[in-house]
C-alpha cells in the first residue's frame, strides 16, 4: 500500500466508524423475514434525501439532476454533445418489486419512472435516420412511462476488522414507451429544415429509442451507482443490516 493509498483507508475509516446513523436511513435487520419490503420502505423513507441531496453524504441533488457534459458516439459516424444538462424527475421513480439476496449482496428492482424530461444545449453535426443533423442550440425532450430493470452486485470488504458494501456493478435496461423531442436552431435557424427534422425525430420513436437506450442506460446506472457507494461507504455492514 503507498502511502496515499493508507491514508485514504485511514480517511475512510474514520468517516465510517465516527459516523452515526442519521435517522432518514433506515436500518433492515438480516433475520427480518421480509427484508425485500424492509429495505423498499427505506428507499421510500430517502427517497426526498435523494431529491435534495445529502452534503453530509457527499451525494449531490438528484430533482433536478445537473449534468456538465454528455458525449454520445457512435463509430465516429454520429457525434453529439450536450451540455449544461438538467433532467427532472429521476426522483419519481417508483418500485415495482424488489428481490434481495443479502449475503451475497445481490439486489434486482423492477422500476417505473412516470415522467422524466431532458434539457441541455446540444451541439450536433451528423447523421441520424438517413439524414442530416447539424445545429446548436436548446434541446427538451420528454418521455413517460419509462420501465427499467436493475441488477446491482457488490461485495462485503473488510477493512481493519470492519466490514463495508461496496457496489461494484448495476446492469440497468430500459424501455421507453413514449417522448417528444424538439431541437431548435437546427440548421444555423433553418426554420422549414428545422420543423421537418423535427417531425422526422418525433416520428420514428422505435428507431431513435434503440439508439438513445444504450447511452441512457449508462448515464443512469453511473448516477445510481456513484450514489448507493456514498451511501454504503459511510457505514459499516453491520450498522446498516444488525444480524439482529
Ligand atoms: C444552464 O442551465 C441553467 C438552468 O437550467 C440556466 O439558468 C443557464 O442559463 C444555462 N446556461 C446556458 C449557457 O445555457
Ligand atoms: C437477480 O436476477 C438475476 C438475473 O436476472 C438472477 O440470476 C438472480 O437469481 C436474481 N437474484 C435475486 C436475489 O433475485
Ligand atoms: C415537455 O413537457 C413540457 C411541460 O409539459 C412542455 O412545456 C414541453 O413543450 C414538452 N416538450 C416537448 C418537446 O414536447
Amino acid at each position: 500500500m503507498t502511502s496515499w493509498q493508507s491514508v485514504a483507508v485511514s480517511v475512510f475509516l474514520y468517516v465510517a466508524v465516527n459516523a452515526k446513523i442519521p435517522d432518514y436511513i433506515k436500518i433492515c435487520k438480516r433475520s427480518d423475514p421480509d427484508i425485500s419490503q424492509c429495505i423498499l420502505n427505506s428507499i421510500e423513507a430517502i427517497r426526498p434525501k435523494l431529491a435534495e441531496g445529502i452534503p453530509e453524504l457527499d451525494i449531490p441533488a438528484i430533482e433536478p439532476l445537473h449534468m456538465p457534459e454528455m458525449v454520445i458516439s457512435r463509430g465516429g459516424a454520429f457525434k453529439a454533445i450536450g451540455t449544461n444538462i438538467t433532467v427532472h424527475g429521476a426522483s419519481n421513480f417508483i418500485i415495482k418489486a424488489l428481490e434481495t439476496d443479502i449475503d451475497n449482496i445481490v439486489y434486482n428492482a423492477s422500476l417505473h419512472f412516470p415522467l422524466i424530461s431532458f434539457d441541455a444545449i446540444y451541439d450536433v453535426d451528423a447523421k441520424i435516420l438517413a439524414m442530416p443533423l447539424k445545429g446548436k442550440g436548446p434541446i427538451n425532450a420528454n418521455a413517460s412511462d419509462i420501465e427499467g430493470r436493475a441488477v446491482i452486485k457488490g461485495h462485503k470488504q473488510v477493512e481493519d476488522g470492519k466490514t463495508f458494501v461496496m457496489f461494484d456493478e448495476l446492469k440497468l435496461k430500459l424501455k421507453m414507451k413514449n417522448y417528444q423531442i424538439r431541437l431548435e436552431n437546427l440548421f444555423n435557424g433553418d426554420k422549414n429544415l428545422g420543423e421537418a427534422v423535427n417531425a422526422a425525430l418525433n416520428e420514428n420513436k422505435k428507431e431513435l429509442m434503440n439508439f438513445m437506450r444504450p447511452r441512457a442506460e449508462e448515464l443512469a446506472s453511473k448516477v445510481l451507482l456513484e450514489r448507493a457507494n456514498k451511501i454504503t461507504r459511510h457505514f459499516e455492514y453491520d450498522e446498516l443490516f444488525p444480524s439482529d
